[in-house]
């Protein structure tokens, strides 16, 4: 195996891949010749400043250049057959990514997508559960990296929540409503938006890259019950009705005056019952790399494949015409766009006096 492009994330899955003992990596590739020097002289393996020369030497590979670049990229092994763990987002435009997943089907070549977080054990968890999904909330909020300027924060980080929505819901997409507004450059680093699905399911999800708290959360309301989930603690806290509520529900005007004043206080010990799922200490990011190898190998669907990360993408492009058509004023002729937004009526707060530079 190969790894193409070796920055931030690459380095992990080539330190990961060069640890498994029934992987032979034998090479990595990176434009910047001496950030896959240095990856390469750590790990043992030979260092490329071009990905070509790896086409003729690589079972499969995986593709961690930034997303502009995917496309390119990916597209080579793919023509050759040469099965594929590309990140995520499949691609930087969704006719780019559809050609990419019908390129994997048409050479009969595996095409997994680095949606990771299908890997976090709290998900995994919650997948395997029965439940009707009903209301959804996600918040995906994260510091300023630097990293991933080549796209917003809708195809960064968003992305991965859109994903997990299909998933859990089972259902299209029928009406989206979406803002966001730029900060740092021509893309949205915050957007919101609020998603209706075909079975009646409707979703809230903000995502934001300037936040100085880092959150990545979900809630799940359901007539099964509540679920919320923290892909950062990878813990998964479930309530549900307790089994005598469930049978003979809970109308507080019929109790007693004595029960009622202690609804209250028993509302969580006796009539909703909860329980907090710890993920085990096991890295993502091995378990992704790992699942994509048994594909490989045995030729079965990886978890997220390119249709997935279609479905994922198409969901995206529609917030991301919401978000540049919202109309800050409420009409075209004012401020429309993530890039503009209404003239400041002033300062929120008295200034600070500047910092002396020295
Ligand atoms: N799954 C996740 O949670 C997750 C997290 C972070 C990043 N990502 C994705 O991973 C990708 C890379 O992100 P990153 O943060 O590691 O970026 P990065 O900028 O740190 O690294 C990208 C590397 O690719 C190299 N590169 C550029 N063009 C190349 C080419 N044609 N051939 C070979 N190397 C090339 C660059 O020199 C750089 O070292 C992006 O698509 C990003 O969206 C996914």
């Amino acid at each position: 195996m190969a790894v193409i492009g070796v920055g931030h994330l690459g380095k992990e899955h080539a330190r990961i891949l060069a640890s498994l003992p029934d992987v032979e990596l034998v090479g990595v590739a990176d434009v910047n010749a001496e950030q896959v020097q240095a990856v390469a002289r750590r790990l043992g393996v030979p260092a490329f400043t071009e990905y070509w020369p790896l086409l003729n030497l690589v079972d499969a590979a995986t593709v961690v250049v930034p997303t502009r670049f995917h496309f390119q990229v990916a597209a080579e092994f793919l023509r050759r057959g040469i099965p594929l763990l590309v990140e995520k987002p499949l691609a930087a435009a969704l006719d780019e990514a559809e050609t990419l997943a019908e390129m994997a089907a048409r050479h009969g070549a595996a095409l997994q997508v680095g949606h990771i977080e299908r890997f976090n054990p709290a998900f995994e968890d919650l997948v395997s559960r029965p439940l009707q999904p009903k209301f959804i909330t996600c918040e995906r909020l994260g510091p300023f990296t630097g990293r991933s300027t080549d796209i917003g924060v809708v195809h960064d980080l968003m992305i991965h929540d859109l994903d997990l929505l299909l998933t859990l819901v089972g259902a299209p997409v029928v009406s989206v409503e979406a803002l966001g507004v730029s900060l740092f450059g021509p893309h949205e680093d915050v957007a919101s938006a609020r998603l209706h699905f075909a079975n009646g399911c409707v979703a809230n999800v903000t995502a934001s890259r300037a936040s100085a708290a880092p959150c990545r959360k979900m809630h799940v309301w359901a007539p099964e019950g509540y679920a919320r989930l923290d892909y950062q603690k990878r813990t998964l806290t479930l309530v549900q009705p307790s089994a005598l509520i469930r049978q003979q529900g809970l109308d507080p005007n019929k109790l007693e005056p004595a029960l009622r004043a202690t609804l209250r206080d028993d509302l969580f010990t006796k009539h909703f019952e909860r329980v907090q799922i710890d993920g085990h200490g096991q890295d993502q990011l091995t378990c992704e790399l790992r699942h994509f190898i048994q594909c490989v190998r045995t030729g079965s669907r990886p978890r997220v494949n390119g249709a997935d990360a279609c479905a994922a993408l198409r969901v995206a492009q529609r917030i991301l015409e919401c978000v540049r058509s919202h109309a800050w004023n409420g009409d075209a002729v004012g401020p429309v766009g993530p890039s503009q937004l209404p003239t400041p009526i002033g300062p929120l707060f008295a200034d600070r006096p500047q910092q002396d530079a020295a």
